[in-house]
């Protein structure tokens, strides 16, 4: 179909027609899916009837090329004009084949592989019948609290936005010509990630500045790569609910942005906006909505009953009813499914592509370069002549997938005991605790496995479902059954290696000091036993980098590396003991920085040098550094390169990362890398919110995390 024939079909709907497609409904509603189809209680409760099913123009989280199909055939039977179906599902970090979760993905700093395991997901998906993916989440967050901070990639504005368009491009790619891939939705927009105390659905209130500096960046990003859809946020946004805002989302998403793809509501957030207080009732919550910009309400039924009334009483105009379903309607045409309605769905293809071997060794891949080792006093690697005591709640855990991994199976999950015993058959095995509570009969079993052994691996961490979405937690350490396993373990006097498997940066006490060493795992998904035995055991070495800063305790939250300073900074030479900006019972950084992680190799990098010493509009300057493997084994180090504004219009971060790069070394070895950067790299947003440089002065760090402190000098001339 071109626009002109879209054109005319719009023309041909109905009011009511209209509305359907604006709603989006989830797959037990559905007439020929496996699970439903009745108009049941709570759907007659909503003002869903057979006529809204019928007309309705997208459904939620269905899977599964025959029911897909089935449900397809069952509503162009019944759809007077025969409208497809858009099907769309969270597909965040893999379908079947799970992928460490997104914040694990940060933490490999590899764009490339981060394409490839959309890319799989992508594929996987579309040949079960699925169209839209709600991903990528790209929502900065600072605050470790907030349970979804594992479906994001970290803390810093710069590499979410690297990671958007790297995902975007993965599971994108030329979806118009390729059914192999799906269209991709960014979300939650926007700062759903600044949720006040990390608590989930909670108020977001910040500048203006703040925002375009640090959380609008990564939404952009994916929307420069091409992504077709937008969901909002359930927060508020300085006051108004973001699924409500017309400043938010008319004037700056689709006027100043240029956005004329499909905008979701997130979950109900429609008809949030009464309990939020904005709308008295479902009729103002519509209204709100559709002037703000929302073309689909997910799940909630104020469009589909008030939509015709708030046209007929002339309080809305039609058009904007008809510019919503029209960008619906052109989203179905670029996918195809005006020609084919099935699109890539194919039992066939789903029995020869979900869970391949490639995609399986991509998730192997990109979990081991996604855990972070934090620690390590020379416990690891481990010898496979060591007789290993595995202990832990996930010493035999399948719940490594991570929340969003719905597809994911316990079968195809290589636990650690797996993968451990690839390595070395004599392993005494024990849970020692559960996930958060113990007994003293759970202990006395792990003392017994661990009394025979040369080392404990401890495997540690939490549920799934201690993060996630509705996953806040205010302490943020191990729960206590687990830090008394580990207390009693210590007695025995035996290297102790932990390895976590969790959401979100963790308060580490009690974990820290009694392990020798600490690989952070993350959930690292369906490879993700084998991965970390291939790092436990020497045969990668780690290289992930942490892309969220890991506090000291969460009473130092929001801790993070690109921060400011403030008159009366601590490190100042002439800063006073009592007067200065720091708390008296904790050190102002976090224990672990962005960018940290060890290695089993160590690198040394030569002073850093630059092209020029000044850098004039219009040129660029290379910034470089020679980086060496120092040690005995090969290793991939995540070199990055940071820049600090001396002095602003505004003030500056003390450090903002400008670029990265992921360089193989074999032991000995030692390359160049370089940076280029020009002025564009330099902007910022002054008070004005005007995106601009300053001509001035500049420090420029090459090194192996935020903490670099090996520098070179320039000025920008303008
Ligand atoms: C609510 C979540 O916030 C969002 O991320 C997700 O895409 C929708 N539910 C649909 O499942």
């Amino acid at each position: 179909m071109n626009e002109q024939q879209l054109q005319t079909l719009l023309e041909q709907m109905t009011l009511d027609e209209k509305a359907g497609q604006l709603i989006q409904l989830a797959t037990p509603f559905l007439k020929g899916s496996s699970d439903g189809g009745q108009i049941t209680g709570p759907m007659e409760g909503m003002g869903i009837n057979e006529k809204v099913v019928e007309n309705t123009g997208s459904v939620l989280g269905a899977s599964g090329a025959k029911e897909i199909k089935n449900i397809q055939k069952v509503h162009l039977e019944q759809n007077r004009l025969g409208i497809p179906l858009l099907f769309m599902s969270d597909i965040v970090h893999g379908y079947k084949t799970i992928f460490p979760v997104p914040l694990a993905v940060g933490c490999s700093w590899d764009l490339d592989l981060a394409e490839k395991s959309a890319e799989a997901a992508a594929v996987e998906a579309s040949v079960s019948g699925i169209h839209v993916t709600f991903a990528p989440m790209v929502d900065l967050s600072r605050d470790p609290r907030w349970g979804r901070v594992m479906e994001s990639t970290g803390e810093d504005a710069y590499l979410n936005s690297e990671f958007a368009r790297a995902f975007v491009r993965g599971f994108q790619g030329d979806f118009e010509n390729d059914n192999q891939r799906v269209a991709s939705c960014v979300k939650h927009f926007a700062a759903y990630g600044a949720a006040e105390g990390g608590r989930d659905y909670n108020t977001v209130d910040m500048s203006e500045w703040q925002l375009r500096e640090n959380y609008l960046p990564a939404y952009k990003a994916a929307l420069d790569e091409g992504c077709e859809m937008v969901m909002t946020a359930f927060n508020i946004l300085n006051g108004v609910p973001s699924t409500g805002n017309k400043d938010l989302m008319r004037e700056l998403l689709r006027k100043e942005w240029g956005f004329n793809g499909v905008l979701i509501s997130d979950w109900g957030a429609v008809k949030e906006l009464i309990p939020h207080g904005v709308a008295e009732d479902e009729k103002e919550a519509a209204r709100k909505a559709l002037e703000a910009g929302v073309d689909i309400e997910m799940m909630t039924e104020c469009y589909i009953n008030h939509v015709q009334n708030l046209v007929s009483e002339g309080i809305l105009s039609e058009s904007l009813v008809d510019e919503a379903v029209l960008r619906i309607l052109k989203l179905k045409q670029k996918l195809g499914l005006f020609d084919n309605p099935y699109r890539g769905a194919d039992e066939k293809l789903e029995s020869e592509l979900i869970l391949s071997d490639n995609h399986r060794a991509t998730a192997r891949e990109l979990a081991a370069k996604s855990a972070v080792l934090l620690k390590n006093d020379g416990a690891l690697p481990l010898k496979k002549s060591q007789k290993a005591a595995l202990i832990g709640p996930f010493a035999e855990s399948h719940d490594i997938l991570g929340p969003w991994s719905w597809l994911g199976s316990k079968e195809d999950t290589i636990t650690l005991d797996r993968g451990i015993r690839s390595y070395a058959k004599d392993v005494q095995i024990a849970e020692g605790s559960g996930i958060d509570s113990g007994s003293s009969s759970q202990i006395q079993s792990a003392l017994k496995a661990a009394h025979e052994a040369d080392v404990i691996v401890l495997a540690l961490g939490e549920s799934s479902d201690m993060s996630g979405e509705a996953g806040s937690r205010t302490d943020i350490r191990l729960p206590e059954s687990q830090l008394d396993l580990i207390q009693e373990l210590k007695h025995l006097n035996k290297p102790i290696v932990t390895v976590l498997f969790n959401g979100r940066p963790l308060d580490l006490h009690g974990v820290i000091d009694e392990s020798n060493a600490i690989l952070e795992a993350w959930y690292p998904g369906t490879e993700g036993g084998q991965a970390v035995a291939d790092l436990l055991y020497g045969t990668t070495a780690p290289s992930g980098k942490l892309a969220m800063s890991f506090p000291q305790s969460a009473g130092q939250i929001p801790v993070y590396y690109n921060h400011y300073n403030t008159g009366r900074p601590k490190n100042a030479p002439d800063a006073q003991e009592r007067y200065v900006s720091q708390y008296l019972d904790s050190p102002n950084g976090p224990l672990f920085p962005f960018g940290y992680g060890l290695s089993y190799t160590t690198y040394s990098y030569s002073d850093v040098s630059l092209s020029s010493q000044v850098l004039k509009e219009g040129e660029t300057l290379t910034i470089s550094s020679k980086v060496k493997n120092t040690g005995d084994v090969a290793g991939e180090e995540v070199v990055q390169l940071y820049v600090k504004d001396l002095s602003g219009e505004v003030v500056r971060p003390v450090k903002e990362l400008k670029r990265f790069e992921r360089v193989y070394l074999k032991p000995g070895q030692e390359k160049e890398i370089s940076f280029t950067i020009d002025e564009s790299d330099l902007r910022y947003y002054h008070s004005n919110l005007e995106y601009l440089s300053d001509a001035g002065d500049f420090k420029v760090f090459i090194g192996c995390d935020s903490k670099a402190n090996n520098s070179a000098s320039f000025k920008l001339v303008k």
